[in-house]
């Protein structure tokens, strides 16, 4: 079988890496990191789901690299100081050293946990991501943006700390629930809707074959987010101007996602996908787009079998006024002024702090009317 491997390069000086994409890495791990290690060894951090499907397959695709491996529960629960204390500490025992790697393999969780995880033990040791989920693949893992949860919200304790390496083995993604699967094509359809009109004409043309499972389609896809990824975090590492804009939906998102206690009522790339929806309408709403455009990513959505409301999400929700003060606490306000991703048109995504509270109230009082 010819290797179909491409690699994506993120740019950033001494902290640049390689995102390798395709089929079968994990089975070819050994060789894609043997030249960042001083001694032939990893210690892999991931989750009992991911462990019990593919923590084989790593270890025999590491070849004579010895490797130990703790599996924490899976689930955004686990992004937390309780695992997080667990993790440290089990690396310390492990007795992993300032030059020794560290590998996060599983999803978002995972890699957010053990990417933070590596920026703090010995004060930074180096990390590679094996991501496994479509969501990980195409955004959490590349970028160097680490951290767990907080009871004040998501994400609130972290750190930028780069990897050494990502290996997005798309054959993993065959064994992740579609529930998974499509909450990770929401964060696909983000990188359309904020930057690449043409992308998101593909996806409306191939997401249903992508979802289906053909394995082309799925590395153009997953190729095209990392691409659009890396060029943003080139420009902006630390978030000070255009890396917000990867933050599309997640405004809407963040709340929505605490107000649902981060359980299965809501995956995070489903409040992406319905926080696109709301900003689009929101863009709408002040003249800045068309009325054709939030009717148009809600029909891609719907036709990908998403969630695209908050009519979709089960049980009870706060208030228009509640869901505003969750809003206030994301980590993208500055100066006590909500910052904004919105659009001029699919592809056309832009930042603001300019929203009028009073007009963001109104779109999601018509979206709770609609449940
Ligand atoms: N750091 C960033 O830049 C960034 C960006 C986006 C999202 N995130 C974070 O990512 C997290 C969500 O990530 P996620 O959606 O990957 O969630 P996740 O890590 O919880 O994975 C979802 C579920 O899929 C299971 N799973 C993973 N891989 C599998 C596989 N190959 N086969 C079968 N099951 C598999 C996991 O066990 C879990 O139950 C959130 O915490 C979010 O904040 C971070």
């Amino acid at each position: 079988m010819t290797d179909t491997t491409e690699t994506v390069h993120v740019d950033l000086g001494s902290r640049s890496y390689d995102v390798r994409i395709g089929a079968g890495l994990v089975t070819r791990a050994g060789a894609e990191i043997a030249p960042l290690l001083k001694r032939r060894r990893v210690a892999v951090l991931t989750d009992e789901t991911v462990g019990a499907l593919h923590l084989e397959a790593l270890r025999e695709g590491l070849g004579d690299i010895s490797m130990t491996a703790l599996a924490l529960p899976a689930g955004e629960s686990t992004k937390g100081w309780p695992q997080f204390s667990r993790a440290v500490d089990w690396l310390l025992a492990e007795k992993v050293e300032r030059r020794d790697i560290v590998v996060a393999f599983g999803g978002g969780v995972i890699g957010d946990l053990a990417g933070f995880a590596a920026a703090v033990l010995r004060r930074g040791v180096r990390f590679v991501q094996i991501p496994t989920t479509l969501l990980a693949q195409v955004d959490s893992s590349v970028g160097g943006k680490t951290g767990i949860n907080s009871v004040h919200g998501k994400n609130l304790i972290g750190a930028f700390h780069q990897p050494a390496l990502v290996l997005a083995d798309i054959g993993v993604l065959s064994t992740l629930p579609a529930r998974d699967f499509l909450s990770g094509y929401g964060e696909v359809v983000k990188y359309g809707l904020l930057g690449d009109a043409a992308f998101f004409d593909w996806l409306e043309a191939m997401g249903p074959t992508l979802a289906a499972g053909d394995m082309a389609a799925r590395q153009y896809a997953v190729r095209r987010s990392v691409e659009m990824k890396a060029r943003i975090v080139e420009r902006d590492e630390t978030e000070e101007g255009d890396r917000a804009l990867l933050n599309l939906g997640h405004t809407f998102c963040h709340a929505l996602e605490t107000a649902t206690g981060y359980s299965d009522r809501l995956l995070h790339g489903e409040g992406v996908a319905i926080g696109c929806a709301l900003a689009f309408e929101l863009s709408q709403r002040l003249g800045l787009c068309s009325q054709e455009a939030p009717s148009r990513v809600r029909a891609h959505l719907k036709a990908m079998g998403m969630k695209t409301d908050l009519a979709d999400i089960p049980g009870d929700l706060p208030g228009a006024e509640a869901l505003l003060a969750l809003m206030a606490q994301d980590k993208k306000v500055v100066d006590g002024k909500l910052r904004f991703i919105l659009a001029r048109g699919i592809g056309e995504a832009f930042v603001t702090s300019d929203v009028p509270g009073d007009v963001v109230r109104k779109v999601l009082d018509e979206a709770l009317a609609r449940r």
